[in-house]
């Protein structure tokens, strides 16, 4: 049986999903989350992008032991320098080059012929390799290339060195079938093809990410890149969750197996959207709330007969707990410690004594506490804020006062403390109280900023139910991330905004 490498590249093309932006810190955690679920290479960011990808990728490379650490670079020499330089300390470093290959990325963007396309490969694989060993070269939009120039690049890597050729399916375009072809079409014409390992890299814009990946596995790739929750660019890539799941389901079918401790998959996929703020839905494959929910009749009553009438997989496999054991406020530390670590987390002391303080203060506002619950307090109080914050230095809620009447505008009052300083304004105005609080947020801290997206909804079931309120914010631009829960939507929605306002 063969085994397939797990690449994941939640931190640099996960991360390129509108509003996915995650702080050092809570990439830091992603990675180290990925290396315990046993992926075989962290593609950690794209280093010349920016000082703070430099950042993160050097100390993703710093801290993450056993699985490989990797950058991307484009095929120029300052993108490979920084590369290199942010893997200094990777104890497994891997340069990964792209070079677009398709006649509409060589004509339009490029600007360049087949032969300094072909030239330009050569060249950047050779330099990467004396950095170093570990190189993955991958011909972007190679769904999209003419097969023979595509086995040209291929075949050329190869000699220079490269020991992993992505074929990347940039734009989602191909079917299950298509990709099966290419990939065989490879195997049988890239003289040195056996040098190096076929790996594939396919987007989901039409919904078929995973069914390509699969596709390409039969056809004899031996890596498959992916993201868990299926994050990254539009439509995002191939669900990591679902590709592996199915490789472990369907071992009839794919005779081969991964690395991945599947146990892991849950809380990895939890923490993904925690810090991301893109929450899984509900009928998501593996990983949703419903994914081994059974509602109807006749499938609990053969659920009850036998689980396998209705189930393929066990919940526990992909570390579903079997009970939402129920916390209440005579809930000690202890039980909140072993809660928080079920889910997937590992806090300090000093994280869990902050969060119990909150648990305790929820518990007197709502009977019953779910994991949802206690998820969404992990989120509000412990990823809510970039890094090395000044708790001084940030906007933080006092109080409101709301006026609402049919046909009448909202009046606000609303109060919000700023280096041990309170400011009140009194705001007559909006569409409704969240146009009001906005408006009232922007008079007091003067920033101009608007809404582009807010969204509230419940965090479990029930009329005591939190309300959790994601919110993005722009300004001059760029977007902004917010995020609150509260019993009381009025007052979530305003931290939510001071959440974005802080990061901003
Ligand atoms: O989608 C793509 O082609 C990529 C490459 C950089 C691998 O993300
Ligand atoms: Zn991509």
């Amino acid at each position: 049986m063969r085994t397939i490498k797990i690449f994941d590249t939640t931190l640099r093309d996960g991360e390129q999903s509108p509003g996915a932006s995650m702080n050092l810190r809570e990439k830091l955690e992603v990675a180290t989350a990925l290396a315990e679920l046993g992926v075989d290479v962290i593609e950690a960011g794209f280093a010349i992008a920016s000082p703070g990808d430099f950042e993160s990728v050097s100390e993703v490379a710093r801290v993450v032991r056993g699985s490989s650490v990797c950058s991307l670079a484009r095929c120029v020499e300052k993108d490979i320098d920084a590369a290199a330089e942010s893997l200094k300390e990777a104890q497994q470093p891997r340069i990964h080059v792209f070079l677009a290959t398709s006649p509409i990325h060589r004509e339009y963007k490029l600007k360049m012929t087949t032969e300094r396309n072909i030239e330009t490969v050569r060249l950047s694989v050779i330099y990467a390799r004396r950095f170093c060993s570990d190189i993955e070269f991958s011909a972007e939009d190679a769904t999209r290339t003419e097969i023979d120039h595509l086995a040209r690049v291929v075949e050329t890597a190869i000699a220079a060195g490269a020991n992993t050729v992505n074929i990347p399916d940039t734009v989602g375009y191909a079917t299950p079938t298509e990709m099966y072809e290419r990939i065989n079409n490879l195997i049988n014409r890239v003289p040195n093809i056996d040098k190096a390992v076929i790996s594939v890299h396919n987007h989901n814009d039409l919904g078929m990410a995973v069914a390509t990946s699969l596709a390409a596995v039969q056809a004899g790739a031996g890596q498959i890149e992916c993201t868990i929750n299926g994050l990254g660019e539009r439509a995002g890539n191939c669900s990591l969750e679902e590709v592996v799941m199915a490789i472990k389901t369907r071992q009839d079918v794919y005779n081969a197996a991964t690395r991945i401790i599947t146990q892991k998959l849950v809380p990895a996929s939890r923490l993904v959207a925690t810090v991301t703020g893109l929450k899984v839905p509900r009928n998501k494959a593996i990983v949703g709330q419903n994914a081994f929910a059974h509602e109807s009749g006749i499938h609990q009553d053969g659920m009850l007969k036998n689980p396998t009438t209705y189930e393929i997989m066990l919940p526990s496999d992909v570390g579903f707990q079997k009970t939402d054991l129920v916390l209440g406020k005579h809930s000690g530390r202890a039980a909140l410690a072993d809660r928080t670590k079920t889910l997937g987390f590992e806090l300090d002391e000093k994280q869990l004594a902050k969060i119990f303080i909150e648990f305790k203060k929820l518990a007197d506002r709502k009977k019953n506490i779910y994991n949802d619950d206690i998820l969404a307090l992990i989120e509000q109080n412990l990823h809510e804020q970039p890094d090395k914050i000044d708790n001084n230095n940030i906007w933080s809620f006092v109080a409101y006062n709301l006026k609402c009447q049919t046909g009448k505008e909202p009046t606000i009052t609303l109060t919000l403390s700023y280096k041990n300083k309170e400011y009140t304004k009194e705001v007559c105005s909006g569409d409704g109280p969240i146009d009001a609080i906005f408006l009232a947020v922007r008079e007091i801290t003067e920033k101009n900023i608007t809404i582009k997206e807010y969204n509230v909804q419940s965090v479990t079931d029930g009329q005591d139910a939190q309300g959790e309120v994601t919110i993005l914010i722009n300004k001059n631009g760029d977007t902004y991330r917010g995020y609150a829960v509260s019993t009381d939507i009025i007052e979530a929605s305003t931290i939510a905004i001071l959440n974005a306002v802080n990061r901003m």
